[in-house]
């Protein structure tokens, strides 16, 4: 158990801002995944959150903004990303850009990088905590670098126990996948990480978006690394049904000892993904996928679950 848990109708807002005020990080709900939330200005609190995740430092983070005016107070907006912001902010996407002479954010959470990833989270929770805070905080997944992200208060604290002090607890995440990034520096987008937007999405308002999605070695975005959202188990996919000693996530018509979606909705299936990971990785250590459509989200979760199935 972390040190205390508590939801905003129990003072958690108050609580959080007056931890990450002292330099302390706090788990924090977002409408993705849970962050691990640090004063972004703060480099004794944002190192705090590197050790705690044991992420390489090469590996920088995302700045979370109450409002578009203070994401692009950091970061350089493009055309593009004005009207990508204009779309989706508030809400589940990230975008990299050149930072500007008023960034506020601390050197080590760049990575050293001269560009920055930004976002503005639609979570009402995370909102308000931003609203009050009144600057960024850096908010990485809040889970062990290379494991599976939290999509509620309880994997946060199942994670990583005392080691945190405090988790405010917004309730189960609702996209229940990371944000989609987008590099968004220059003439043409480029798709960093797939996410609860999808390429489709993006391509209405700015056409053309290119994807540079497959470079493990190399990563555009330097957290995607082939191995990542890591179950124990193994993980065979684009299973129709399990084989002796599997257990079988399920989705549509493909009923499995755990589901994603039983109607086949892709986004009740990204909201519940983590979670049912985590359920069968207790039981078993051979899960058993069944095909997931890679449209729309459907995308995004095929990304995971090739990372999670990937053995180095
Ligand atoms: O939905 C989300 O984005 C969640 C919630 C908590 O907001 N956060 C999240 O953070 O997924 P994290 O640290 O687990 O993933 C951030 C990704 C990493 O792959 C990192 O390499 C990439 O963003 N990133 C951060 N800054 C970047 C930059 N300047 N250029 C390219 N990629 C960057
Ligand atoms: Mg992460």
């Amino acid at each position: 158990m972390a040190e205390q848990i508590l939801t905003p109708e129990r003072g958690g807002i108050d609580r959080a801002v007056a931890l990450l005020e002292q330099g302390q990080p706090v788990a924090l709900p977002t409408e993705t995944v849970y962050g691990l939330g640090a004063d972004a200005e703060n480099a004794d609190a944002v190192a705090a959150i590197y050790a705690l995740k044991s992420r390489p430092a090469f590996n920088p983070l995302i700045a979370h903004c109450h409002s578009v005016e203070m994401a692009f107070a950091q970061g350089h907006a493009t055309q593009g990303a004005q009207r990508l912001a204009e779309r989706f902010w508030p809400g589940p996407l990230t975008l990299v850009l050149d930072i500007s002479d008023s960034c506020r954010v601390c050197s080590l959470a760049r990575a050293g990088l001269e560009t920055i990833a930004l976002r503005v989270p639609a979570h009402p929770v995370m909102s308000e905590v931003l609203r009050r805070f009144g600057r960024p905080i850096v908010a990485p997944s809040a889970n062990p670098s290379g494991k599976i992200s939290p999509t509620s208060a309880a994997h946060v604290s199942a994670d990583f126990g005392e080691k945190l002090g405090f988790i405010l607890d917004g309730g189960p995440c609702e996209a229940g996948v990371e944000s989609t990034i987008v590099d968004a520096r220059g003439d043409t987008a480029v798709l960093l990480r797939q996410g609860p937007v999808s390429i489709e999405e993006l391509d209405t308002i700015w056409p053309g978006v290119q994807s540079d999605l497959t470079s493990p070695d190399a990563p555009r975005a330097p957290g995607q690394l082939l191995r990542h959202y890591a179950p124990n188990a193994r993980l065979r996919l684009n299973a129709t049904r399990a084989e002796p000693g599997e257990l079988l996530l399920g989705f549509g018509d493909i009923q499995g000892d755990a589901t994603l979606s039983k109607d086949g909705d892709l986004v009740e299936a990204a909201a519940r993904l983590f979670d049912q990971l985590r359920l069968l990785d207790a039981k078993t250590g051979h899960i058993a996928v069944a095909p997931i459509p890679n449209i729309g989200i459907g995308a995004a979760i095929n990304d995971r679950l090739n990372r999670a199935a990937e053995t180095k």
